[in-house]
């Protein structure tokens, strides 16, 4: 087959197909891998020079064939040669698919009228147009019965349908883009793979400030309800992201943090509230409540439920009089 094209398109195609094999197989993430590793670019290189090799011996040796031949013997090997590739199963298809009269041909067909020298052709409707207008009827057909006749599914189900897929979807892909949070986005992890990494970045990053048990030392306790900055996932996520008020020490982390990684140690050190730290730092700031947690209902009175006994024996009392 190879040998049906001529060298300067073999030589090419072979070269792009072992160039494309070297992308594939080679990982460079985003760039190519012959620029990411200059090496590969010596080593096409070379590819080329033996290709071209390949095709100069081939040439000499089938000259050196050639002269050995006899006068006869080199006529039918240029014969087989010079022979062009036949697209016959081509022709013949696209034939069958217009039935067409050849220009030569046309006379067999001509009709008879003549309007002032316009002479139409009775051609037969193309195949390839009658097939496809068979192909609607077929189609029509089966539309009918499924979704007139069958009932099959309205398109209001088929919407709904689609809409949960594209939800699954928009979940799965939440799942793979966890880096998208950002202070606005961001919600409280619970999952102990989160609270896990969480903690790695908390030990490795903000102890030495923050100490293991969040008890303070340079940077403010994070164990009790006081917040100078604000608590809550949002106000210490952006903490974390944008740093603190300026010269006390806390550093911006947006740059060494992705995201997600902010996410997991907010989460992480939200775990501190209400635990004792062992050396815990004298409050600092001001107490935090949540303007979007629920309203915390006034406790009832120790005794109110007795009070509401001694309404209703009241009132059941009073019925009775
Ligand atoms: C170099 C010491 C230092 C390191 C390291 C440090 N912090 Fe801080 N942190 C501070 C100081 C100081 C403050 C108080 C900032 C202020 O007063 O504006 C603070 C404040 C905070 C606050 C806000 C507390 C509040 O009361 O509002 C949070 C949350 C916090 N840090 C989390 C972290 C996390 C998470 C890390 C690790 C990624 C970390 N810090 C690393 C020194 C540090």
């Amino acid at each position: 087959m190879i040998s049906k094209f001529p060298w300067w398109i073999r030589v090419p195609l072979l070269f792009f197909i072992i160039w494309g094999l070297l992308e594939y197989f080679i990982d460079a993430g985003d760039s190519l891998a012959i620029i990411k590793y200059p090496v590969t670019q010596f080593f096409l290189l070379m590819v080329l020079l033996i290709l071209i090799a390949i095709e100069a011996i081939l040439k000499s040796v089938e000259n050196v064939m050639f002269q050995t031949l006899s006068e006869e013997a080199k006529a039918r090997y240029l014969q087989t040669k010079n022979k062009k590739v036949e697209w016959t199963w081509g022709k013949n298809l696209f034939k069958k698919l217009t039935k067409s009269r050849a220009i030569e041909q046309e006379g067999e067909i001509i009709l008879d009228h003549n309007y002032d020298g316009i002479r139409e052709l009775d051609n037969v409707l193309p195949p390839w147009w009658v097939y496809m207008f068979y192909a609607t009827i077929v189609f029509g057909l089966i539309y009918l019965v499924r979704f007139h006749i069958a009932s099959d599914y309205t398109q209001a189900e088929e919407y709904d349908m689609e809409v949960a897929e594209a939800r699954i979807a928009i979940e799965e892909y939440k799942k793979t883009a966890k880096d998208l949070v950002d202070v606005n986005s961001v919600e409280l992890l619970t999952d102990a793979s989160d609270l896990n990494a969480g903690k790695k970045i908390f030990t490795t990053n903000c102890v030495v400030c923050h100490m293991a048990d969040g008890g303070g030392g340079i940077g403010p306790n994070l164990t009790d309800e006081y917040w100078i900055l604000g608590g809550g996932i949002k106000n210490v996520f952006n903490t974390i992201s944008e740093g603190g008020r300026d010269g006390k020490g806390m550093v911006a982390w947006k740059n060494s943090l992705k995201p997600s990684e902010m996410a997991q140690v907010a989460s992480y050190l939200l775990q501190f509230q209400g635990t004792t730290a062992a050396n815990p730092k004298a409050p600092e700031g001001e107490i935090w409540v949540d303007p979007n947690a629920p309203e915390i209902k006034e406790e009832p009175e120790a005794n109110s439920g007795e009070t509401y006994e001694t309404d209703a024996a009241d009132l059941v009392e009073e019925t009775k009089e």
